[in-house]
């Protein structure tokens, strides 16, 4: 079977779907947590693997960078693999102080000033919710690993560089922990389609100290979100 951007068998996809930016960090995730790894998409090098987490089955599919092409990958998997829940594990810019470098937020609602809603669905709305079961699921799952886990709104930009600085006002108005280009599309997908999302994030940057990590350490220093995220699911 083939979808215009996916060419898995259907049987290959599971019903549940790790979704990272990156799909190098797709590999990274199937290498070292899944067992009985194949690999189920190489279109255009989005690397998606299946394999198992304490017997269950599970596939790790990236997203890409950006509202469009979560919105592509997304609505793939929900409506012609039947696929039921997505999560996605992502990095974000920390808009606040408390917030450092890899701590791990839950997203909450997703803000966007995307046209994304009114151009997929004619609904025009600039707010997107996580599902509020899987949301408590994985908040329950932080709290039995002792993980520290901030649970809050994010703003979702269609631009990584913007020449205008409303931070502030993305604070204020929305109460935005952090930026991220991806939640609003994939929260709006899932409510549409019935279907599940939930958005988790590690602060990769803060807007606040100006510090950054490499893409190295982004790479490795996602364990922990991993870790939460296939122990809220198994
Ligand atoms: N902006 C937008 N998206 C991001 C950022 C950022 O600073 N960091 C990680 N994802």
């Amino acid at each position: 079977m083939a979808t215009a951007h996916i060419m898995s068998n259907k049987e290959d996809i599971a019903s549940i779907v790790i979704m990272p930016g990156d799909p190098k960090r797709a590999k990274f995730i199937a290498d070292e947590f899944l067992t009985n790894v194949k690999e189920v998409n190489n279109v255009r090098n989005m690397l998606a693997y299946t394999g198992y987490y304490n017997n269950k089955k599970i596939t790790v599919f990236p997203s890409g960078m950006g509202i469009p092409s979560m919105g592509i990958y997304a609505h793939e998997l929900f409506s012609f693999y039947d696929v039921d829940t997505i999560i996605r594990i992502g990095t974000c810019g920390s808009y606040k102080e408390e917030l450092d470098l890899f701590d791990l937020i839950l997203v909450d609602k997703s803000y966007s000033d995307s046209n994304f809603a009114k151009s997929y669905s004619g609904v025009d709305t600039n707010v997107t919710m996580g599902n509020s079961e899987l949301n408590k699921k994985i908040e329950n799952t932080a709290q039995q690993l002792n993980k520290k886990l901030y649970v809050g709104n994010v703003f979702c930009s269609e631009c990584f560089y913007s020449l205008k600085n409303e931070n502030s006002k993305l604070i204020a108005e929305h109460d935005c922990l952090a930026v991220e280009m991806e939640s609003f599309a994939l929260f709006h997908i899932a409510e549409k389609l019935k279907k599940k999302a939930s958005v988790v994030l590690t602060v990769s940057d803060s807007f606040i100290s100006k510090k950054e990590t490499t893409a190295l350490e982004r790479e490795k220093g996602l364990k922990d979100m991993i870790h939460l995220v296939l122990e809220s699911i198994s």
